[in-house]
């Protein structure tokens, strides 16, 4: 992989200040310093920071004494990395059987045109991202989906209308009695 191609491949704003600097230090310590165990490193560091930005990789790559091209290379062999960033709000929809049959695809549609984006993608204002996963663990409320950590069952499109509303108005900054915007 080219390091043109890596670039492509990742966010570029990220900011590897000291504070991401010590939560990265923390991270290789629990792990021993050991490219052996790289791949809980990766995991961790995705974790913290909910993706894997190329500046955490060119720094972990010179603290674990190996190329970028070869973390690169194991990160992009497992789905579960993200090389963008993603939105404040993660949104994901189960494609299970218990779900698929209950009409997850047409859950997944109705986000998917409401957000403006395809499955993996970030909205423009960076509020959500979409993700399709398979069984979530919970069949019985299916069709599911889940907003972070909150799960969402028996899903219906007016519900996702009214999920995502309640999402939208908590991003938007309060206003104080003047109209101006509280800070
Ligand atoms: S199939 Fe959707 S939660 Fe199991």
């Amino acid at each position: 992989m080219s390091t043109n191609s890596i670039s492509k491949l990742t966010t570029q704003d990220f900011e590897l200040n000291s504070n991401a600097k010590q939560k990265i230090s923390k991270i290789l310590e629990t792990s021993n310093h050991d490219p052996k165990n790289l791949i809980q490193i990766l995991q961790d560091l995705q974790d913290e920071f909910k993706y894997l930005p190329e500046k955490i990789i060119s720094h972990i790559a010179k603290e674990l004494k190996i190329s970028e091209h070869h973390i690169f290379g194991v990160a992009t062999f497992y789905s579960q990395f993200k090389f963008i960033k993603p939105g404040k709000h993660i949104i994901r929809v189960c494609m299970g059987t218990a779900c698929h049959v209950l009409g997850a695809q047409s859950l997944l549609d109705n986000l998917s045109r409401d957000l403006g984006i395809n499955t993996g993608e970030t909205t423009k204002d960076d509020l959500f991202s979409l993700e399709s996963v398979y069984c979530l663990g919970c069949c019985a409320l299916a069709p599911v989906m889940v907003i972070d950590e909150d799960v969402y069952g028996s899903m219906t499109a007016a519900k996702v209308n009214r999920i995502l509303r309640k999402y939208r108005k908590e991003a938007k900054p309060k206003q104080n009695k003047s109209g101006a915007n509280k800070k």
